[in-house]
């Protein structure tokens, strides 16, 4: 077989078959396909789109370019939750606790931040000794023992998807529901997972910008696992303004122990943590309805048995015993902290939640080449969300920044990203747009 053939196949609008697929994956673990080919291939698929079969054959050969994860020996249901990525989108941190604190085992294998969104893994990297790539033995004791353990991706877990994502990367080829539904699935179906839970985000900081796009996207990844084996939902969520009050990593696992200690909760967040763990809870067989997931969602945040779980995942894997009660003195901080106002007082009708995140990155919270170190304490907290008011004693965001020039940057980003008007003027936008999936 030849891999240019393939390519010329699928640009001319063919359909390729489960072994032509099985090439191409194999060729990119072995190195066989070369970067021009697969970015080729890629582009093609941008074009002419793959079917439903072949969107199920690049998922499965993909899962299976690497190890699959069996948890055969737990006692309790797998379950996980992935977001397509967002802006202070912090949910797992939460989420995953709260489900191991209801009966579930959550391994959640997660990712860094890519372009302006943030990444679960960079945030647990400002946990001090947080140890993000432990061994299997230590990963799998962790899960056996708290319920929950929240790592990186091992190099062994779908190894065609990492090559395949990179060169989409650079190449304009990320914005496609064929290789997104693919990419995330095969990491995802190799984790071993028996229920999941899709966030899908739309609007300006999501990578599905319209509702009409993120619905397309929910209902491919929601028909490939669930034909993959794997109970699935997917809620539709907002991404038009920032989840959490908190954009930055150190800076949002604050705003997590907030939430998780009771100290401050962002409502939204809540009411979308409380509903993907209802979700969850349903496919993992532990609740017998959404609601009642819900229900026990809000159950063990209100009595800190989440909490309780997070404390525990943080020491198993090498943080501080004490971490949620002295988690100010363990985060690192930035040297310079200065207020945001807005240009004029008003009411915010909406927030350029992208340009949040861009302004992020320009902190030096992101990367903007995937070789780069990222600054943990920089960031944006205290951010003013729809239907507040801001004036000159109210403002935009607390900018936390490595110096007074960096600050400035962020500041005029910032500025730029709100809308202010009249309170009248505020639309009501449910942060929880639909939903895909059986009902129940
Ligand atoms: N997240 C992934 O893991 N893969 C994609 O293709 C896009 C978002």
């Amino acid at each position: 077989m030849l891999a240019q053939e393939l390519i010329r196949k699928k640009r001319d609008g063919g359909t390729l078959d489960a072994e032509e697929i099985g090439f191409f994956v194999k060729g990119l673990v072995d190195g066989s396909v070369t970067d021009a080919q697969v970015s080729a291939l890629a582009m093609a698929i941008i074009f002419r789109k793959l079917s439903a079969d072949e969107r199920v054959a690049l998922t499965l050969a993909m899962r299976d370019s690497g190890t699959v994860l069996d948890w055969s020996d737990l006692d309790r249901p797998v379950v996980d939750k992935h977001s397509t990525g967002g802006v202070g989108d912090n949910v797992s941190l939460m989420l995953a606790p709260a489900l191991a604190a209801c009966g579930a085992a959550v391994p959640m294998i997660s990712g860094r931040g890519l372009g302006h969104t943030g990444g679960t893994l960079d945030k647990f990297d400002s946990i001090p000794g947080y140890v993000t790539q432990p061994d299997n033995a230590l990963f799998r004791k962790v899960v056996a023992d708290v319920g929950c353990a929240i790592i990186g991706q091992t190099a062994d877990l779908a190894p065609a998807d990492k090559r395949f994502y990179g060169i989409r990367d650079v190449t304009g080829t990320v914005e496609s529901v064929d290789l997104i539904t693919a990419s995330i699935l095969s990491k995802k179906l190799a984790a071993g997972l028996q229920g999941l839970v899709l966030d899908v985000k739309w609007g300006s900081g999501a990578f599905m910008a319209t509702l009409e796009e993120a619905m397309a996207l929910a209902e491919s990844l929601v028909a490939v696992a669930n034909g993959a084996g794997c109970r699935t939902t997917a809620l539709l969520t907002d991404m038009n303004e920032p989840l959490a009050s908190a954009a930055g990593n150190a800076l949002e696992v604050r705003n997590a122990a907030d939430f998780l200690t009771g100290r401050a909760i962002d409502n939204r967040l809540y009411d979308v943590t409380v509903e993907l763990g209802g979700e969850a809870l349903v496919t993992a067989g532990l609740a017998p309805d959404r609601a009642a997931g819900a229900d026990a969602m809000r159950k063990v945040f209100g009595s800190g048995a989440a909490a309780e779980h997070f404390a525990r995942m943080v020491t198993a894997l090498g943080g501080p015993a004490d971490f949620l009660e002295k988690y100010e003195a363990y985060l690192p901080s930035a040297p310079v902290e200065r207020a945001i106002y807005p240009a004029e007082a008003g009411t915010v009708l909406c927030v350029d939640a992208r340009a949040i995140g861009v302004a992020v990155v320009e902190l030096g919270g992101g990367r903007r080449r995937p070789e780069d170190t990222i600054d943990p304490a920089v960031g944006l907290e205290h951010l003013a969300g729809v239907g507040h008011s801001v004036d000159s004693d109210a403002p935009l965001a607390i900018v936390h920044a490595a110096d007074e020039a960096a600050a400035a940057r962020a500041t005029e980003i910032v500025q730029k990203a709100y809308r202010v008007g009249a309170p009248s003027q505020v639309e009501d936008r449910p942060v929880i747009a639909g939903r895909v999936g059986p009902s129940g």
